[in-house]
């Protein structure tokens, strides 16, 4: 747990305008009281992302999420909270007493980095090793055309064809089973338990993030099995959906433009024949948050996807994402190679330098696909081809961008600018009324429930959680309820709830209650993650915008809570299959009788 003192803690908060905090990130408009925008975590059109002043907190009734400014930070910069917790009091000019540790739950990130620091280590040395690395060594100098240089540069490595060998290395560095299991580089056989290592007999790729720290690796076979990468998965100091291969690098280089591919052998490539504002995705299709990550840092992003189908239709959806955080997107069209990397081997890198000149803008790309899939010389095909171009069309934000396409495609699919026109605009007229209806089913679907990751109970006990929600949103307003409920005063104890989540929340009031500094809200960011923190906003503003939220309230919650765990009880005394086992038991019956 973080050692920063819970006075600092207090006061950071105190002092951090979360009105400020926000508004630096988010345009926000004044509605009563509250603010409103457009959410930072989730695309749309219609803002439903709301800060409330007076209780220093905001939620998004579109995706759920919300907290403290404190849960802001960690969700834009995707920080932990004590990192989120030393730019707010930065901004707020309070210092924080330093610390060696950036604790979380489980294993400090920093303890992460340094693990993964020594790994890499290890690996660069079975590289470089006579007796280890050889073939690897081979792989990437002779077979992918790698330079000692480029190699070096992006700190590549092998791990030996072992399955204790890292492991035991790092145990000898002083990392537990634990640690190592807790940042991939090593599973846990099920049987015995024992730790053996997670990448073997690959090449490996380390993944930097733009300060430096090695956040996590890829391991490739040399060979064709399966599966040809291997890739961390999320650890408590890595998101692959945050993170972008070779941007350590290309940050420094992509003021004009940046180069978007599918593979890390495509980004290294790249840089090594001079285009160093390449940068890929770990292993998965572009994320939102990755499309944010692109409109920080530069205007325009050539997305340099493989020449196949699956490539070209990823390249749709990067377009997408790409122009709906406004930056400008290009698709270079490649062909005689499958990817950049073939490509440059095959062509030189100034044939490389003029195709990706001639990429085409999102748009034209399109324009060119829809034109050439339709025989324009058949009125009915012109006219399925101008229906696909205006469904375009009509999702250009700006009406500039539109008049500019609708020219465009007027000339190329020869026919009238001022029919296209009018065309788009019902169009346009349409998906305003789609979008609405989504953005409402969506909001339905969360209020329901459905596909709850926060809270995986709550779809199977919905009295439970409604009776236990509404019991935490008193508790989270009111210091009185939470007060009586932490010191027995009212007949409810950790016990009684029947979802895991709503249990959580109970014990982390009362705790904080009882602690000797008492109850505080932001405290609450330690113990739960962003996502559950949306929740427990979302709970109290449940609870507030309702009218009565007194103690005969309060008691009947408590009621209704112990009930619906009395039921459950019941139910689980009885035989759950029974019903099922006499059914079968009838089948069979009926089965013989037919038989004999
Ligand atoms: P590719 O199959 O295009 O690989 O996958 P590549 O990077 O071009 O590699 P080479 O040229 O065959 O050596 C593109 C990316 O998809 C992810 C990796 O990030 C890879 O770089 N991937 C692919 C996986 O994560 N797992 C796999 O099994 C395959
Ligand atoms: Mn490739």
């Amino acid at each position: 747990m973080s050692q920063i003192p819970r006075e600092i803690i207090d006061e950071i908060i105190h002092r951090s305008d979360i009105e400020q905090v926000i508004g630096s990130y988010v345009t926000l408009k004044r509605a009563g009281s509250n603010l409103n925008g457009l959410c930072p975590f989730h695309n749309e059109k219609t803002p439903s992302f709301t800060v409330f002043p007076a209780t220093k907190s905001f939620y998004c009734f579109g995706c759920g999420a919300g907290g403290d400014a404190i849960t802001f930070v960690m969700r834009t910069e995707n920080l932990d909270y004590r990192a989120a917790l030393e730019v707010l009091a930065q901004r707020a000019g309070i210092s924080i007493p330093t610390d060696d540790t950036g604790a979380e739950e489980g294993v400090p990130r920093k303890r992460l980095y340094e693990m993964n620091l020594e790994a890499a280590k290890f690996f660069r040395n079975c590289l470089f090793d006579e007796q280890y690395g050889k073939e690897a060594l081979a792989y990437l100098h002779e077979h992918r055309k790698l330079s000692m240089a480029t190699i070096k540069h992006f700190g590549l490595g092998y791990s030996p064809n072992n399955w204790w060998m890292l492991t035991n290395y790092m145990k000898g560095k002083g990392y537990t089973d634990d640690e190592l299991a807790t940042g991939f580089l090593c599973g846990k056989s099920r049987e015995s338990g024992r730790p053996y290592d997670y990448f073997r007999n690959r090449v490996i790729f380390p993944i930097i993030d733009t300060s430096g720290n090695i956040v996590a690796f890829g391991g490739r076979v040399m060979d064709d099995s399966k599966p040809k990468y291997l890739n961390t998965s999320d650890t408590p100091a890595f998101k692959k959906s945050r993170h972008l291969f070779a941007l350590n690098f290309a940050k420094k280089h992509c003021e004009e433009q940046m180069l978007l591919c599918e593979g890390y052998m495509d980004v290294i490539a790249l840089h090594a024949a001079g285009f160093e504002n390449a940068v890929a995705t770990l292993g998965t299709a572009i994320t939102p948050e990755q499309a944010r990550i692109f409109a920080k840092y530069t205007k325009k992003v050539v997305i340099c996807y493989d020449a196949d189908n699956a490539g070209q239709n990823a390249a749709q959806k990067a377009m997408r994402l790409l122009s709906e955080v406004g930056v400008e997107v290009r698709v270079l069209k490649l062909s005689g190679a499958k990817d950049p990397d073939e490509y440059i081997k095959k062509f030189g890198v100034e044939a490389f330098r003029r195709v990706l000149g001639e990429s085409k803008s999102g748009f034209d790309y399109n324009l060119e696909k829809i034109a050439n899939t339709y025989d324009l010389s058949l009125p009915e095909e012109k006219i399925k081809a101008s229906a696909d171009v205006c469904a375009i069309i009509s999702g250009a934000y700006a009406e500039v961008e539109r008049e500019i396409y609708i020219k465009r495609a007027a000339e190329r699919l020869e026919i009238s600018d001022e029919a296209l026109r009018r065309d788009v605009e019902r169009a346009r007229r349409a998906r305003a009324r789609d979008a609405k209806q989504k953005e409402s089913r969506e909001a339905q679907l969360s209020v329901k429930n459905i596909g709850d990751r926060v809270n995986p109970d709550a779809a199977k006990y919905i009295r439970a959680t409604s009776a236990e929600e509404a019991l935490l949103g008193l508790m989270l307003i009111y210091d009185e309820f939470r007060r009586a409920a932490a010191d027995g005063t009212v007949p409810i104890s950790a016990d009684d709830f029947v979802t895991d989540f709503s249990r959580r929340v109970f014990v982390a009031l009362c705790e904080l209650e009882r602690s000797e500094a008492g109850y505080s809200k932001a405290m609450l960011g330690q113990m739960f993650d962003i996502d559950e923190m949306g929740r427990i906003e979302k709970i109290e503003i449940d609870r507030r915008r309702l009218a009565r939220n007194d103690r005969e309230v309060f008691l009947a919650c408590i009621d209704g809570i112990k009930q619906e765990k009395a039921k459950l009880c019941e139910r689980a005394d009885d035989d759950p299959f029974a019903d099922l086992r006499r059914k079968q038991e009838e089948l069979k019956n009926k089965k013989k009788d037919k038989n004999t």
